[in-house]
């Protein structure tokens, strides 16, 4: 079958692991999507940075994206940030291509935008990577549990604060310490007070609860408190009471509305979000019909993230070769924002 041309904006920690992935095991891929996945060009904005890691040939590193995503039939969007990762993502959908992200900066500022124009142009938006890194749950959200009712959706959704809190309580670690260890393993964000200050949670929150309750809600609505606050002598004092301190995003449905919430939460040891360790992230759900779910894996790093990426561009590439698309958001309803939500 005729390959299918791929952009890729952004090689960073995430990026090279797709773009190695890519080459490494292109003919499995080939297999899977039913054509080649050929890779057309790499935006990045210093195109003289060394990056063996990635395998890609040194001339497909390109500064123009612009003209890289108007001849692609597949986007993957990897530089995070609002600008110029929103304008580049639109023109792509513009011009017909699906596009696939992990930019839930972008998603939780602006998602209703763009799920409307990709709606409009009967193209993919696949965005698996944004939440949870590696584990399934926006498929399962947006897919196999489009006939139930979620209630209520709890969990570690930050794997660079769960990865600071974990070690603080094992080892009595300073919080400015375990983050530099969290940066240089590739879970923090390129701005890491967006994960120390909950903001990544606080986007998070807003994707889980408009693909959960089939609504509206954005950054700016999920109340938000970060980890900067919590000392040592906190994380002691959990411990005397049987607790373990964790960053838990909370959304809920209720008859009045949906709320969303992200804050340091005192959790018993014995309940199994206190086991959940390192950068792992874990997400229960609750809903009228499937009851309680639960969902554990790696939330960030190179290869978990790269993983998630990678199956919603099979998925989009199957989509191009048979026909058909994933499933639609931007008929959403309008609830109420409860005003917890907003404080
Ligand atoms: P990163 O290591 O900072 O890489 C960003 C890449 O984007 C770099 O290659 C950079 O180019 C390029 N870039 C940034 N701004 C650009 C611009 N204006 N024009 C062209 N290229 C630009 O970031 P990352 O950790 O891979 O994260 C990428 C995305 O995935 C973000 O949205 C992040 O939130 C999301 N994500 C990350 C993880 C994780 O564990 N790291 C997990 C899930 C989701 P240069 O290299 O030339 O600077
Ligand atoms: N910085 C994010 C985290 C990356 O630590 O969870 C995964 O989204």
């Amino acid at each position: 079958a005729k390959p299918l041309r791929v952009a890729l904006l952004g090689c960073g920690v995430v990026g090279s692991a797709v773009a190695r992935q890519l080459t490494d095991d292109a003919a499995d891929l080939a297999a899977r999507v039913g054509a080649p996945l050929e890779l057309i060009g790499v935006a990045v904005r210093d195109v003289t940075k060394p990056r063996p890691e990635s395998g890609v040939p040194p001339e497909l590193f390109t500064t123009d994206a612009e003209s890289l995503v108007s001849n692609a039939d597949l986007v993957v969007e990897l530089m995070g940030g609002l600008e110029p990762a929103r304008t580049l993502l639109l023109r792509a959908i513009e011009h017909g291509a699906a596009v696939i992200t992990a930019n839930k900066a972008l998603l939780g500022a602006d998602g209703p935008r763009l799920y409307a124009a990709a709606d409009a142009r009967n193209v993919d938006l696949s965005f698996e990577a944004s939440v949870a890194g590696a584990i399934p749950l926006l498929r399962p959200l947006r897919e196999s549990l489009a006939g139930d009712d979620v209630q209520r959706v709890m969990g570690i959704v930050n794997g660079t604060t769960n990865y600071i809190l974990d070690k603080m309580d094992r080892t009595g670690a300073a919080l400015p310490d375990v983050l530099a260890e969290a940066q240089e393993l590739g879970y923090a964000e390129a701005d890491p007070t967006a994960d120390v200050e909950g903001h990544d949670a606080q986007a998070k929150a807003a994707i889980l609860a408009s693909l959960a309750f089939h609504t509206r809600v954005s950054s700016d609505d999920v109340h938000c408190e970060g980890i900067m606050g919590i000392t040592d002598a906190d994380i002691r004092d959990a411990r005397k009471i049987g607790c373990v301190v964790k960053l838990l995003a909370i959304c809920e449905r209720t008859p009045d509305g949906v709320s969303a919430r992200v804050h340091p939460t005192l959790v018993p040891r014995s309940h199994p979000l206190a086991s959940v360790h390192d950068a792992f992230n874990a997400v229960f759900l609750e809903t009228a019909l499937a009851g309680e779910l639960m969902f554990y894996g790696k939330g960030a790093g190179a290869a978990p993230t790269a993983s998630a990426v990678l199956g919603d561009l099979v998925q989009a590439g199957r989509h191009r070769v048979v026909g058909g698309h994933g499933p639609r958001e931007s008929a959403y309803a309008e609830l109420p924002v409860l005003p917890i939500a907003r404080t």
